[in-house]
């Protein structure tokens, strides 16, 4: 979730300003991008020299840049560029200024021209964070809409033990990861996504199966759990890695593939078959490896269920339903028909006479149809843009 966030990390004058390095380092680390503001007080504490070099961008403390030639910093642009300022750690004297808008330092310009949302973690001794003065401003600071992440106790830098202590920089970072999780278009909503191939086995080591490389549906997958989707992934045999964050779980054969795809579309708000499953399996197979002369030439098959299909006969509610057309000729005909007999609500179509689209392919051209009539035709893309492509249609289709 902290992927090219950008975090403006305000720094003020507590002993906690240490962690901060810490801090900015495992922002990074999850794939935020960092600037930091500092209180003079606080680069007592920690030089900006250590920000400046661990972020790879100058620490802004002061107004002027270069007192000798009159250059200013712009805080007014500071506070437009983050997605949030996180002042960690922010003293008593902070939360005061804060509540007040007094504007005495470049940090407290800077909160008060940025228009991002900002996020105090505040640090202190017990007795200042208990005081009513404290309290009271964490109480206004709250009703006005500024997440407070939660001193933690212990032992503090006074000798005394109790509440106060900054909250850990990987606690911090996993509190900002869920706060942008809450925030993100798809917070909440459960999504279960069928990839890849299957295999149905003939005996112990051949299959039936298809050219499908599942790229298409794990795009998807990393794309929708970017944005902030609880996705499992179903994922027949394929050579890829389970995207970050996604629930994966591993099948072979169809029946497989079935059974666990109708229990998981049940708490689905949306369903997506990317998945080639195989039409049919062989009517029996054998459990240990058939020597030549023992495999019959011809080999019975029998339908396999159709995932997508029983999806949508059970589809309810607000639920959505994608589903993908993979066609060796034009195919609008084909997907629109596939579109209304299992009851989606729109179809990716894709056709092989595409160069650059279908199986294996880094990239696809895809058309959308929807149920309501709208069609839509993209270029040829990376699945990746591609995924992002469905997914803004998508967004068109879930209640506001
Ligand atoms: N699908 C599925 N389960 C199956 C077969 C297909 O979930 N057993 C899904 C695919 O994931 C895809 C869509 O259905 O989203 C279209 O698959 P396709 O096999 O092209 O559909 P069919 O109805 O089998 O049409 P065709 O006659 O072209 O084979």
């Amino acid at each position: 979730m902290l992927h090219q966030k950008k975090i403006l990390l305000g720094i003020t004058g507590s002993i906690a300003a240490y962690k901060s390095a810490l801090l900015a380092r495992e922002l990074q680390r999850r794939g935020a991008e960092v600037r930091v503001i500092m209180t003079p007080s606080a680069t007592e504490f920690i030089t900006p020299l250590t920000l400046a070099t661990l972020t790879g961008h100058p620490v802004h403390s002061d107004f002027t840049e270069n007192k000798d030639s009159g250059e200013w910093t712009n805080h007014v642009e500071l506070g437009l560029w983050g997605d949030a300022f996180l002042i960690a750690p922010a003293t008593a004297q902070t939360l005061s200024a804060m509540v007040s808008g007094t504007c005495d330092n470049f940090l407290m310009a800077v909160h008060l021209s940025s228009r991002c949302p900002v996020i105090a973690a505040p640090a202190m001794d017990l007795d200042m964070f208990q005081h009513e003065a404290t309290q009271s401003n964490l109480k206004i600071l709250k009703s006005r809409g500024v997440p407070i992440i939660e001193p933690e106790s212990g032992a503090l830098a006074s000798g005394l033990e109790g509440k106060g202590r900054m909250a850990e920089p990987e606690s911090i970072a996993n509190w900002l990861e869920n706060w942008f999780r809450s925030k993100a278009p798809l917070a909440e909503k459960k999504v279960v996504i069928t990839a890849g191939p299957t295999h149905e086995p003939i005996d112990a080591v051949r299959f039936i199966s298809n050219r499908s490389s599942g790229k298409m549906g794990y795009a998807l997958a990393t794309e929708l759990n970017a944005l902030g989707a609880d996705v499992h992934l179903i994922s027949g045999p394929v050579q890829l890695s389970a995207p970050a964050g996604v629930q994966v779980t591993r099948v072979e054969t169809a029946i497989e593939m079935h059974t666990i795809a109708l229990k998981s579309f049940e708490t689905a708000d949306i369903g997506i078959a990317t998945a080639a499953v195989a039409d049919y399996r062989a009517k029996s197979s054998s459990s240990v490896k058939l020597h030549r002369d023992e495999i019959p030439t011809a080999i019975q098959l029998q339908e396999n269920p159709d995932i997508l299909a029983d999806w949508g006969k059970r589809k309810r509610g607000t639920q959505v339903l994608i589903g993908f057309a993979l066609e060796t000729d034009e195919g609008v005909e084909s997907a629109k028909s596939k579109l209304a007999r299992k009851n989606l609500d729109f179809i990716v179509l894709n056709s092989t006479q595409n160069e650059g689209a279908g199986f294996g392919t880094d990239t696809n051209q895809i058309s959308i149809f929807e149920q309501n009539g709208k069609s839509h035709i993209f270029d040829l893309k990376s699945k990746k843009e591609v995924a992002r492509d469905i997914v803004t249609i998508l967004l068109t289709h879930l209640p506001q």
